[in-house]
């Protein structure tokens, strides 16, 4: 392979990210965790899965941030998760400094790489690793919209029993509850949501893709989900190295876009070799902006309380 990913935190998102970005064949693989023995571990049984689906890919485990040298992708998973009762908001505290010694640790290796940030609280954690890196806002994004996007999709699907690849949904705004899914813009085989379905079942699908982590973490009571945010990172992986110039929903460093600064938030990004290449902005009508003023307002206390305990 010519290109490498680092992957920073070896726990069930990072390990399931090195799964389903060996499965793609896109590029070596290195995964990087403070616990002793366990991202060897992890590592090398994933190295011995791939002869029986054929995939060419050298997976390295490791606690030494050196074996990321070089890397043109770095993802940010490394942090605690939530448990039950727990908001993203909580996890704060703790992640910042996770996220901060992440960054530096791995922009000392590979001061070229593009990030993709997944810690919670998304957006805020994005914003931080941006600002203590000092990275230009193309070269980092935030895994949030995919994830909730394609919850948004399962519903739906589980609820017209149409084919998953009929049906496109577009969640923006930051990834907590207050996120925007957009029903006007989303569809069924081009028919739009607001017409597909009964407003009853519409409003059902966007309170439970609002809550769509909480709901896992309410399940799981250990953790939060881990597949579906880590094949979102495979996604953007491939856009990024494919240069695919693929629009999804991320979060991104806002600078003047949808009316916002110095934040970061969900909305449509294009994303290509050099990272972010564009931000698309939505004609949204009063309801829509409404509900991401609502949800910005969230994030940028979020950064508010973050900045009162990390210095950038
Ligand atoms: C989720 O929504 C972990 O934030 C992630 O499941």
């Amino acid at each position: 392979m010519t290109s490498k990913i680092a992957i920073v935190g070896a726990g069930m998102t990072g390990s399931t990210s090195a799964h389903w970005l060996a499965e793609r064949e896109i590029a070596d693989l290195v995964l990087v965790d403070i616990v002793e023995g366990m991202p060897q571990g992890k590592a090398l049984d994933l190295q011995e899965a791939l002869p029986v689906v054929g995939k060419d890919v050298s997976v390295v485990g490791t606690n030494d941030f050196a074996a990321t040298k070089g890397s043109d992708i770095v993802v940010i998973t490394a942090g605690v998760p939530r448990k039950p009762g727990m908001s993203r908001e909580d996890l704060l505290t703790i992640n910042a400094k996770i996220v901060s010694d992440a960054t530096l640790s791995a922009l000392k290796y590979s001061p070229d790489a593009i990030f993709i940030v997944l810690t919670n609280p998304l957006d805020t954690m994005a914003y931080l690793a941006m600002k203590i890196g000092k990275l230009p806002r193309e070269r980092i994004v935030g895994q949030a919209g995919i994830l909730d996007s394609a919850r948004m999709r399962a519903f739906v699907a589980l609820e017209t029993g149409v084919s998953v690849e009929n049906i496109d949904c577009y969640v923006m705004g930051g990834h907590g509850d207050e996120m925007v899914p957009l029903t006007r813009h989303s569809n069924v085989a081009g028919v739009p949501l607001r017409e597909y379905l009964p407003a009853d079942k519409l409003e059902a699908i966007v309170n439970r893709t609002r809550k769509g982590g909480g709901e896992i973490v309410n399940l799981l009571k250990t953790g939060s989900a881990y597949y579906a945010p880590a094949v979102a990172v495979a996604q953007m992986a491939e856009a990024i190295l494919k240069d695919k110039h693929l629009i999804i929903p991320a979060s991104a460093s806002m600078q003047g876009e949808y009316g916002l600064k110095d934040m970061f938030f969900g909305v449509p990004v294009q994303l290509g070799r050099n990272g972010v290449e564009k931000i698309i902005e939505y004609t949204l009508d009063a309801q829509e902006k409404a509900a991401l003023e609502k949800s910005a307002a969230a994030v940028k206390e979020s950064i508010s309380v973050m900045q009162g305990l990390v210095k950038i």
